[in-house]
C-alpha cells in the first residue's frame, strides 16, 4: 500500500446503525453496501455479527454480494464474537475481522473490571484467533483517546506482533482536540518499534463537533485509514462524516500528502439513500450534502459567483453529485431516458422490476409536476421502502376540509395488515387533523418529537419531503414521506414511522453488549 493512499473505511452499516432509530433491514443494508462499493469505498463495516441473527445474516449477505470492497465484521475481543464474525465474512472475496477491547483506565476499571495486563493479553489472543479466519485483521483500542500513551504503545506493539495489519485509534467519546489527537497518532507511529508493519487508522466521534477535524489531524500525522459514515451518522453525536473527510482531503491537496480512491460524484446519491432509508433528515446547512451547501443567498455572493465561480465556491457541486438542477425529463420521456439519466446521477437498479416500479412512480409524478429534475429522480429511486407492500399500515386515501374560520376536519382511510379502516378527526390545522384521524385508528402510538417539511426542488409544484420522529418507551424511530401535496407527504411520513414502531426489533442494541 503506497503512503499516499488514504483508506476509507465506512461504518454506516455498523456504527451508523447504532444511532437511536437508524436500524435498517437486510435488503436496505445491501442497497447501501452496493452504493458504497460503487463509490469505491475500500472497506465496508457491514455489522456486528454476534449482536443478533439479523446482524449475522446481513453481514453474510453483504459478504456474498460485494466484490470490489473489503467486507468487515466487528467483534469484541471474545472467542464467540470472533468466531461469529469469521463465519459471517467467510463468503467475502476480501474479508476483514475488526476486533476491539477498551484500553482507557476508566473503561478497564469500571466497565471491563480488568487489569491492564489482562486487557493486553486478551487483545493479543483475540487478534491471533481472528487470524485463523483471515489475514486481514484490524485491532481497535477502544477509548484510545483517553488511554495512557505508554500502555497504548505496548498494546499496539503486541497486537501488531500477533498479526493485526490495521491498528485503529478510536476517540470513542469524542473528547479529543485536533492538535492533541494528531500528536497521539504521531507519537504512536514513532514510538512503536513495529509500527511500519501496520496501517494506522482513526475512528472519531463527534461529541464536541470535532470528529472530522480530529480525523484530518491524524492523517497529517501519519494515519492512512479513516473510519467514517455517510452523513456523519453514528452513536450519539455521530462519527466523522465520509463526505467531509473525503472532500477536505481532495480540495486541499496542497496540505494533505495523500488522497482517497473515492468517486466523489456518488456522494450526494449515497447521502440521499442513507437519509431515505434511515429516515434521518440531512440538515440544510450540512457541509457537502446539505440542501444549501452550494446555495448563494446574498446579492454580493451571487454577483461574485456570476463573475467567477471560484470567488465563493471551493468545490464544484457536480463533483460531489449535485446536478446543475437542469430540467431533465418530462411526461413524454420514456423508460430508456429515465434509466439513462438515473445512471448518469449514480443510481442503478438491481432488477428490472425495481426499475419498472421507479418508472411507474416517475410517470405518476410527471402527471402532477411537469418538470422533473435530478433531485426528483433521486427521491423516486429511494421511494421503494416507503411504498413497500409488506408494511403494516398503508395509506389508501385522505380527505381534508380546511376553510377560513372553520376547524379543519380530516377523514383518512388506511389498511392495517391489508384490512381497510377509516378514521376521522378535527385538528388545529390540516396536518394536525390528519394525524389525529390516523391516531384514532392505529393501535401504535408514540410521541411526536420532530416534524419538518422541506421542498425537494423549487416552485409551488415541488415535491415536499416530510420527516418525523416518534418516541415510544425510550425507542426512537424516524419516518419520511414525499409527495407534491405536503398534507399527504405528512400522512405518509407518520405512517412510515408507525410502521417502524410496529416492527419488533430482534437485535440486542450493541450498547447492551458493552460497546
Ligand atoms: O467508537 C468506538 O470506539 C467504536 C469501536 C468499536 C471502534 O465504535
Ligand atoms: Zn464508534
Amino acid at each position: 500500500m503506497s503512503d499516499n493512499r488514504l483508506i476509507i473505511f465506512d461504518t454506516t452499516l455498523r456504527d451508523g446503525e447504532q444511532s437511536p432509530g437508524a436500524s435498517m433491514t437486510q435488503e436496505e443494508k445491501i442497497r447501501i453496501a452496493k452504493i458504497l462499493e460503487q463509490m469505491r469505498v475500500d472497506v465496508i463495516e457491514a455489522g456486528f455479527p454476534v449482536a443478533s441473527v439479523g446482524d449475522f445474516k446481513s453481514v453474510r449477505a453483504i459478504a456474498e454480494t460485494i466484490k470490489n470492497s473489503t467486507v468487515c465484521g466487528l467483534a469484541r475481543a471474545l472467542d464467540k464474537d470472533i468466531d461469529r464474525a469469521g463465519e459471517a465474512i467467510k463468503p467475502a472475496k476480501s474479508g476483514r475481522i475488526h476486533t476491539f477491547i477498551a484500553t482507557s483506565p476508566i473503561h478497564m476499571k469500571e466497565k471491563l473490571r480488568m487489569e491492564p495486563n489482562q486487557v493486553l493479553e486478551q487483545a493479543v489472543h483475540a487478534v491471533k484467533r481472528a487470524r485463523q479466519y483471515t489475514d486481514d485483521v484490524e485491532f481497535s483500542a477502544e477509548d484510545a483517546g483517553r488511554s495512557d500513551l505508554d500502555f497504548l504503545c505496548r498494546v499496539v506493539e503486541a497486537t501488531i506482533d500477533a498479526g493485526a495489519s490495521t491498528i485503529n485509534i478510536p476517540d470513542t467519546v469524542g473528547y479529543n482536540i485536533p492538535h492533541q489527537f494528531g500528536e497521539t497518532v504521531r507519537q504512536l507511529i514513532e514510538r512503536v518499534p513495529n509500527s511500519d508493519k501496520a496501517i494506522f487508522s482513526v475512528h472519531c466521534h463527534n461529541d464536541l463537533g470535532l470528529a472530522v477535524g480530529n480525523s484530518l489531524a491524524a492523517v497529517l500525522n501519519g494515519a492512512r485509514q479513516v473510519e467514517c459514515t455517510i452523513n456523519g451518522l453514528g452513536e450519539r453525536a455521530g462519527n466523522a462524516s465520509l463526505e467531509e473527510v473525503v472532500m477536505a482531503i481532495r480540495t486541499r491537496q496542497d496540505v494533505f500528502p495523500c488522497d482517497t480512491n473515492i468517486d466523489s460524484r456518488i456522494i450526494v446519491p449515497a447521502s440521499r439513500m442513507v437519509s431515505s432509508i434511515t429516515g434521518f433528515p440531512v440538515q440544510p446547512n450540512k457541509a457537502i450534502v446539505g440542501k444549501n451547501a452550494f446555495a448563494h443567498e446574498s446579492g454580493i455572493h451571487q454577483d461574485g459567483i456570476l463573475k467567477s465561480r471560484e470567488t465563493y465556491e471551493i468545490m464544484r457541486a457536480q463533483d460531489v453529485g449535485w446536478s446543475d438542477n437542469k430540467l431533465v425529463l418530462g411526461k413524454h420521456s420514456g423508460r430508456a431516458a429515465v434509466k439513462a439519466r438515473l445512471k448518469e446521477i449514480g443510481i442503478e437498479f438491481e432488477s428490472e422490476t425495481a426499475l419498472n416500479e421507479a418508472f411507474d412512480r416517475f410517470k405518476t409524478l410527471a402527471d402532477l409536476k411537469h418538470e422533473i429534475y435530478d433531485e426528483d429522480l433521486m427521491v423516486i429511486a429511494n421511494q421503494s421502502r416507503l411504498e413497500a407492500d409488506h408494511v403494516t399500515y398503508k395509506l389508501v386515501s385522505s380527505w381534508v376540509c380546511s376553510e377560513t374560520g372553520e376547524t379543519p376536519h380530516a377523514k383518512v382511510v388506511i389498511t392495517i395488515d391489508g384490512k381497510e379502516v377509516t378514521g376521522e378527526a378535527d385538528g388545529g390545522g390540516s396536518v394536525d387533523a390528519v394525524y389525529s384521524a390516523i391516531k384514532s385508528i392505529v393501535p401504535e402510538s408514540g410521541v411526536l418529537g420532530l416534524y419538518s417539511v422541506n421542498n425537494v426542488t423549487n416552485g409551488t409544484d415541488a415535491q415536499g419531503e416530510v420527516n418525523v420522529r416518534l418516541e415510544k418507551e425510550g425507542r426512537l424511530v424516524y419516518g419520511k414521506g414525499v409527495d407534491t401535496d405536503i398534507v399527504l407527504a405528512s400522512a405518509k411520513a407518520y405512517l412510515d414511522a408507525l410502521n417502524k414502531l410496529a416492527v419488533n426489533i430482534d437485535r440486542e442494541h450493541s450498547q447492551d453488549n458493552g460497546i
